[in-house]
């Protein structure tokens, strides 16, 4: 099953057009055997924005799995993780613990990203970090787990015994 996927690059200055959003495109390219993306936009670090899209994105069953790059960190502006939470219905925390955990193999500065995984309805929500490197990185923790969730969520599958 290919499932679809939205993208939600969150950056101030990508919002006004002065910064190139390489992480979006870094997605697409990372998922392209898995997942079609049918959706991708950008907006400013605004927690009330963040929010009313990522309930429309789930709301409308737009996506399977909503993907969010940026905004992640502990700068004064980052809220990221603080807008997909106030959305959430249920934690996902594996997956979080397992993009920090193959995060840190690489750098210690994987500690510092605050993303978390929720479920929204029949759509998962992903905070990725911001940089195109980070988003690679994290993304190849969960892929291979990934096909496998959606498909519960979406309710096409209900036995696990099946191994990877
Ligand atoms: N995770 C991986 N795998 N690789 C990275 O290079 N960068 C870290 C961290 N997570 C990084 C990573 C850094 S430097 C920061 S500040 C945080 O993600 C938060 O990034 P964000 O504020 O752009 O979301």
């Amino acid at each position: 099953m290919k499932f679809r996927t939205a993208v939600l690059t969150i950056s101030d200055s990508g919002s006004r057009g002065e910064r190139q959003d390489l992480s979006g495109p870094a997605i697409a390219q990372t998922l392209a055997p898995l997942s079609e993306v049918v959706w991708t936009g950008i907006l400013p670090d605004d927690q009330e924005q963040i929010a009313s899209c990522l309930r429309r994105l789930a709301d409308e069953n737009q996506a399977d799995l909503i993907l969010t790059t940026g905004g992640t960190g502990l700068a004064p502006r980052d809220v990221t993780p603080e807008a997909t939470l106030s959305v959430a219905e249920k934690l996902v925390p594996g997956i979080a613990e397992a993009m920090r955990a193959e995060s840190m193999r690489i750098t210690s500065r994987g500690m510092l990203s605050r993303g978390v995984a929720v479920v929204r309805g029949r759509s998962l929500i992903v905070n990725l970090p911001g940089s195109p490197k980070a988003v690679r990185e994290c993304l190849q923790a969960i892929l291979p787990a990934l096909p496998h969730g959606i498909e519960i969520l979406c309710g096409m599958a209900r036995e696990c015994a099946a191994q990877e």
